[in-house]
């Protein structure tokens, strides 16, 4: 990862990249699963819609013996009041099964990186001790991950990170560590086309935030901006298309690509300010984890803007504008036009305690990552 300060054009610091998962994409990708597995048995977990969809049934056929169990249960929002009894279950019952399969959502894909490593005791608390800092338990082989996403958001099938709730103490946990980056990704545009348009609308503002904040981000390198600038230019396009034409597989598919294409951008930079702001707002008023990230872009790009002026060439580059105040009410005008408030009164919050809500998300984990903290809120 680069440091601070890095230009677009002509980098003074040195920047280094680093993305493992290899990614197979494309409509009918899927069909490949069998192959990924080279022989291994595997654990499935999926989203309970899938048995409706068929999608389950599909499942079972291409993995055949291969296929150990098929788990169903996972909710939006891997929650550890849940995550908890399943991991033991899974370690108790499947200790000798080699891979996990992850079809869904950013839910199913982040709940079973919570699933890979095994603990000395097989209990989860072990495991949330380990997210709390304690030294890494030596319990044996983590498992590995096929990561197949069917939300055009996350990312997640291409980080290492897992995003665990727990909605009862009003916290979540961030997972990371060397064995949570997924084996392989799988990117099928047909499975996305079930989707319905809430989670396809928040899903897709997911992704516009993991692009906009891998910019705005002082880990920000070459590579990362790229990735990061071609994926907002394609969302801002394809989503209000996307969003009036739901079973459009090529928007499906150019939809995929960019949160993909987002993903790898913030695979090496994390998010910033926005993603800091959010995670209350989701466990104080139950807001959606897209809308939340997304729904203070253009506050937060005002931030931004002025600190860089390669990063500002970005940002009027992504939005088509001459000038920051044309770029932030692009921004605004895009949300708005997707039914998507931009007033943090809105969500519940007050607007006078709006400067105070965004100094203490600057000082959590993902918002130090922004490239400013100067400018005037
Ligand atoms: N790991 C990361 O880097 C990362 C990044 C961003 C968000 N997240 C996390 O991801 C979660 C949000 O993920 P998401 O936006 O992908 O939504 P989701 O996985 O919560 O899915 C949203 C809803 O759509 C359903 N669903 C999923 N795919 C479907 C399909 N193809 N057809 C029909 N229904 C389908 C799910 O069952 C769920 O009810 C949050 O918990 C968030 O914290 C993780
Ligand atoms: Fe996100």
């Amino acid at each position: 990862m680069s440091g601070p300060g890095i230009s677009q054009e002509g980098s003074t610091t040195m920047w280094h990249y680093r993305n493992p998962v290899d990614i197979h994409a494309g409509r009918g990708a899927l069909a490949q699963l069998p192959a990924l597995l080279q022989g291994r048995r595997a654990l499935v977990i999926t989203f309970p819609e899938a048995v409706a969809l068929g999608l389950d049934a599909r499942l079972r056929s291409l993995l055949g013996d291969q296929l150990a169990a098929v788990e169903t249960g996972v909710q939006p929002n891997p929650d550890v009041s849940w995550l908890a009894p399943m991991y033991e279950r899974l370690w108790r019952d499947h200790a000798d099964v080699d891979c996990i399969i992850a079809v869904g959502g950013g839910s199913v894909i982040d709940c079973a990186k919570a699933m890979l490593a095994p603990t000395p005791s097989g209990t989860f608390a072990e495991l949330l001790a380990l997210l709390a800092g304690a030294t890494a338990p030596d319990a044996g082989r983590p498992r590995s991950l096929i990561a197949i996403p069917t939300t055009a958001g996350t990312g997640s099938e291409v980080t290492p990170w897992a995003t665990l709730w727990d909605q009862a103490r009003g916290r979540k946990h961030s997972l990371h560590q060397p064995w949570s980056w997924p084996e392989a990704a799988i990117v099928d545009a047909d499975l996305m086309l079930s989707l319905p348009r809430g989670s396809t609308l928040a899903s897709g503002l997911d992704a516009l935030s993991h692009a906009l904040e891998s910019l705005w981000n002082v880990h920000r390198n070459p590579v990362s901006a790229s990735l990061a600038v071609s994926a907002a230019r394609d969302i801002i396009t394809t989503l209000p298309l996307l969003l009036a034409r739901l079973d459009d597989v090529a928007l499906r598919e150019r939809m995929a690509v960019a949160a993909l294409q987002a993903g790898l951008a913030f695979s090496n930079t994390k998010t910033a300010l926005a993603h800091s702001l959010s995670y209350d707002l989701t466990l104080e008023h139950g807001v959606v984890h897209g809308i939340a990230c997304s729904f203070s872009l253009p506050r937060v790009m005002a931030l931004a803007m002025g600190a860089d002026d390669a990063l500002d060439a970005l940002l009027l580059r992504i939005f088509d504008a001459d000038s920051t105040d044309a770029a932030i009410d692009r921004l605004t005008r895009f949300l708005e036009g997707l039914g998507v408030s931009t007033d943090p009164g809105s969500y519940g919050l007050d607007e006078a305690e709006w400067p105070q809500r965004v100094d203490q998300a600057l000082q959590g984990p993902r918002g130090r990552n922004f490239i400013t903290t100067g400018a005037t809120r």
